[in-house]
């Protein structure tokens, strides 16, 4: 006899493996540089997804395509089914919020309104109206600051709520970010560099935060240089090299891939990205050379 275990309560945080982020095919040029070369990625619900790979890799250009700050050269981007129109507030509506590599606060704003301003895509208010504080504002107000608050307690800086963004410590803003994009109620967050400029311990808290983020049904997409925070908190990790997507899987199979390893060493290896390029720059180079080393023999041509 067997027994049903599944929950009354299972809703869509309950089923992982449903598909919601969906890149076919992103490629994006700018003049003679492909910066992302052709790449598919998934993001499923109740996943955490690493994205790295070394410095100029393509990897925040790629978040800029999926959250319409570019348009991609080719290539689609679905979330949950329907094509995303490449449009950063029509993104943000659809359910994607991101954070950026560099801080983008508004820093004279408290850290509380800098969260409220987050919460614009989901109230009737606009983002001016927001900003000028008028009637409509203080009304939309009232119902977002309790969510407000709830976000800034959740993130840990409930006692800051007052306090100016800009004299928040460095670590401090990066969550005030995380929080911002929360308070957009996202079923996908990315995250671009999360730890960077963070101590060991703040380094923890923001891993500890990340699994908060994902028990609370959000899926996230995280890039990091920090290779004990990305294995420690993916269940996949992506890895791009130069534009293009090298290898996929598991932690544990993307820390063993020498490849991998190569690739962040700068080391040559069979199939790297840029492999034909170079193999054709090297085979035009040498049939030049034999044709002004050896004048008027066969096979130059
Ligand atoms: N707007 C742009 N115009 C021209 N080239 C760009 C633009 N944005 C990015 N690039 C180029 O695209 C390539 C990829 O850059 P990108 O910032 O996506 O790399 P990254 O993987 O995020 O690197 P890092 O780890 O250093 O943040 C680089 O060669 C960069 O100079
Ligand atoms: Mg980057």
């Amino acid at each position: 006899m067997t027994t049903d275990t599944t929950t009354p309560e299972a809703g869509p945080a309950a089923s992982p493996g449903t598909p919601l982020l969906n890149a076919s095919g992103v490629t994006m040029r700018f003049g003679g540089l492909t910066a992302v070369r052709s790449v598919d990625l998934t993001v499923n619900t109740g996943e955490i997804v690493g994205l790295i790979g070394p410095n100029g890799a393509g990897k925040t250009t790629f978040f800029n395509c999926l959250t319409g700050l570019y348009v991609p050269t080719e290539g689609t981007v679905s979330y949950q089914g329907k094509v995303l129109p490449p449009k950063p507030h029509l993104v943000t509506q659809a359910g994607i919020a991101r954070t950026f590599q560099n801080i983008r606060l508004f820093a004279n704003m408290t850290v509380l309104e800098n969260v409220l301003v987050g919460r614009h895509t989901r109230t009737k208010e606009g983002l001016f109206s927001a900003l000028l504080r008028g009637p409509g504002f203080k009304r939309a107000e009232t119902a977002s600051r309790d969510r407000a608050m709830e976000l800034l307690a959740f993130i840990g800086l409930e006692s800051k709520a007052e306090h100016l963004a800009r004299n928040l410590p460095y670590g401090d803003q990066r969550k005030l970010e995380i929080a911002r994009a929360l308070a957009s109620d996202p079923g996908l967050l990315l995250l671009d560099e999360p730890t960077a400029g963070m101590n060991p311990q703040e380094t923890r808290t923001t891993e500890e935060l990340v699994f908060a983020i994902r028990d609370m049904g959000i899926a996230v997409l995280v890039i990091e240089h920090d290779m004990r925070f990305i294995f420690n908190l993916c269940d996949r990790v992506s890895v791009l090299v130069q534009g293009e997507k090298l290898v996929e899987g598991t932690s544990e199979v993307v820390q063993r891939d020498d490849r991998v390893i190569a690739a962040y060493l700068g080391e040559p290896f069979e199939g790297a990205p840029g492999d034909e390029e170079l193999a054709e720059v090297e085979a035009a180079e040498s049939a030049t050379d034999s044709t002004t080393s050896t004048k008027g023999t066969e096979g130059a041509r």
